[in-house]
């Protein structure tokens, strides 16, 4: 183990900051682009950390920035301990989780435990080293069934459409629940269960926080890799086996203060909060909140079933609203189908992005006042659309892989409008961008919004600024009060109650001092409008 870093020496073991705290998702490739070579990068993210401590944030999440081919946009790690360099380097990434520190920002990173790169070297080794090498028992290879090996060893559905399975020169397959660049790792060996370990402790000790883990329910499969019965998805995810695996890393996590966080997509709210016993991941993404349509009933069901789940394990519930997977969310709500469905996304969906950036103003109070951390994606405090991608300027294989019916998630990664006026919106690139950023979206760049009282950027900093200060916000109880049908209202701590009117009609305002916030005008009776939300103390 190397010598401690000066911010391990520090840490506060009993700080308990993840419980209450809200987090910016930064996809560095479309944040902000420091060296104008059209792809966002770390001196374009420390350059704008300003930008950060004044929207009033807890925390970044960096999507990977290691080195990759970008097969999968950096989820296909090529070494976990270099920075790839289209990104910057591993001094900088330190500066700049120092420096973030510095303006009270903790750094998250990405750890990607399923899959590594088709360029890593343990893959490239074992493809050299051939069948029955030590070297491919760090992965799935096996031969193929069918009389020459012509057939995939079993019939295992991909994450993404297509083959879970690629053939190699020797006749051998390997398995891949994502694309052919992304092979699978064998977490029953001992060494991939330590090379992880290590790489925890490398980011620890260069002060990073906590941890995201990608695809944390699929790392486990069954043993023997048997055929799967239609539909059923035990054999590859949420394995009884992954908690053993997620001990170990709490064991390395705690020797920090680190904190563990799940991408668990794992519908059955009694397996997600397994994961989040005291001695496994400190909190997971509530999906099921994120794919909620907007309709009272859907997200005060999901509300019970998270704080349920969540209260026997002690575990904080956490609020998405969007991510760098998933459609953005005023578009989502502007849709005939507000909920999210990976399975359902098309081209050229009808979208009414007034009504949808109504209702997702609502939705940032409403997932700000819940007990529990929160989660914002970039370009979310800017109200950004779904955008359409030009098909030859696709890069996610999703979208290739479902044979072009699925857009992929391309149009929730564009390159973030900084400057209404500026080349490429101020993102900083000579060039343009690596993804195209549409036309009009003058209104939504930052320095303009900041300019505009009502603007979102300003509803999400007051916002923050009111739950990072104020009494009742973040981790701890939550009191539903009466409210007509379609309108939810709820109370916390310290006299903060939250209202959101999901009806066709006003409602009225239950009995408070003051309004803190309103995401929305109120009407000349002081009652809430339709798709809006507000804060009041009592
Ligand atoms: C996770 C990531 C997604 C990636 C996949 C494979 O779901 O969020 O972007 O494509 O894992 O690593």
């Amino acid at each position: 183990m190397a010598a401690p870093h000066p911010v391990h020496a520090d840490v506060d073991r009993t700080d308990d900051w993840w419980r209450s705290a809200a987090i910016y998702q930064v996809y560095v490739r479309s944040f902000a682009d420091g060296d104008g070579d059209g792809a966002g990068d770390l001196a374009g993210v420390r350059a704008r950390l300003p930008y950060l401590a004044e929207l009033g944030i807890d925390a970044v999440w960096f999507n990977p920035w290691y080195l990759s081919p970008m097969a999968d946009g950096g989820y296909d790690v090529a070494d976990y301990r270099a920075v790839d360099p289209a990104f910057g380097t591993l001094a900088e990434a330190e500066k700049l989780i120092s420096e973030a520190r510095e303006l009270g920002i903790r750094t998250i990173v990405d750890i990607v435990p399923n899959h590594v790169s088709d360029q890593h070297t343990w893959f490239r080794s074992a493809l050299a080293a051939g069948p029955g090498s030590p070297e491919r028992e760090l992965f799935h290879f096996r031969p193929g069934r069918g009389e020459r090996g012509e057939l995939p060893p079993n019939n295992w559905p991909s994450q993404f459409a297509g083959e879970t399975w690629t053939r190699v020169p020797d006749g051998e397959w390997y398995l891949h629940l994502f694309t052919p660049e992304q092979p699978d790792l064998n977490w029953d060996h001992p060494v991939v269960r330590q090379e992880h370990e290590d790489v925890l402790r490398f980011w620890f000790e260069r002060g990073a926080a906590g941890v995201r883990i990608d695809s944390a329910a699929l790392c486990a499969k069954a043993p023997g890799l048997p055929d799967a019965d239609e539909d059923d998805t035990t054999l590859y995810v949420d394995r009884d086996e992954l908690h053993d695996i997620y001990r170990a890393w709490r064991a390395v996590a705690d020797e920090y203060g680190g904190v563990l966080i799940g991408e668990l997509w794992v519908p059955d709210p009694d397996r997600f909060s397994r994961y989040l016993r005291s001695d496994e991941l400190h909190t997971a993404f509530n999906f099921d909140f994120l794919a909620r349509p907007w309709e009272a009933a859907e997200l005060r069901a999901s509300i019970d079933t998270t704080l349920a789940f969540h209260a026997p394990v002690g575990a904080p519930a956490t609020w998405v609203l969007c991510n760098h997977d998933v459609t953005r969310t005023v578009s989502r709500y502007g849709r005939d189908d507000t909920g999210f469905d990976f399975a359902k996304k098309r081209f050229a969906t009808p979208t009414d992005l007034s009504t949808g950036t109504r209702r997702a103003r609502a939705a940032a109070l409403l997932s700000l006042a819940l007990p529990g951390s929160v989660y914002l994606f970039q370009g979310e405090e800017l109200g950004l659309p779904e955008a359409d991608i030009p098909l030859d300027r696709i890069h996610d294989p999703m979208h290739f892989r479902s044979g072009g019916v699925d857009p992929g998630r391309d149009g929730c990664r564009v390159p973030l409008p900084w400057a209404a006026d500026a080349p490429y919106y101020g993102f900083g690139s000579a060039v343009d961008p690596w993804l195209p950023q549409p036309e009009g979206w003058a209104p939504y760049a930052a320095d303009q919004q900041a300019a505009d009282h009502g603007s979102m950027l300003n509803l999400y900093r007051r916002a923050l600024r009111l739950r990072r200060a104020g009494p009742g916000f973040g981790d701890g109880p939550l009191r539903w009060l009466p409210a007509a049908p379609g309108v939810l209202a709820f109370s916390r701590g310290g006299g903060l109650i939250c209202v959101v009117n999901l009806a066709e009609d006003p409602a009225e305002l239950p009995g408070h001092t003051s309004v803190l916030l309103t995401s929305g005008a109120l009407d000349d009776e002081g009652r809430l409008q339709p798709d809006t939300a507000a804060w009041l103390r009592a």
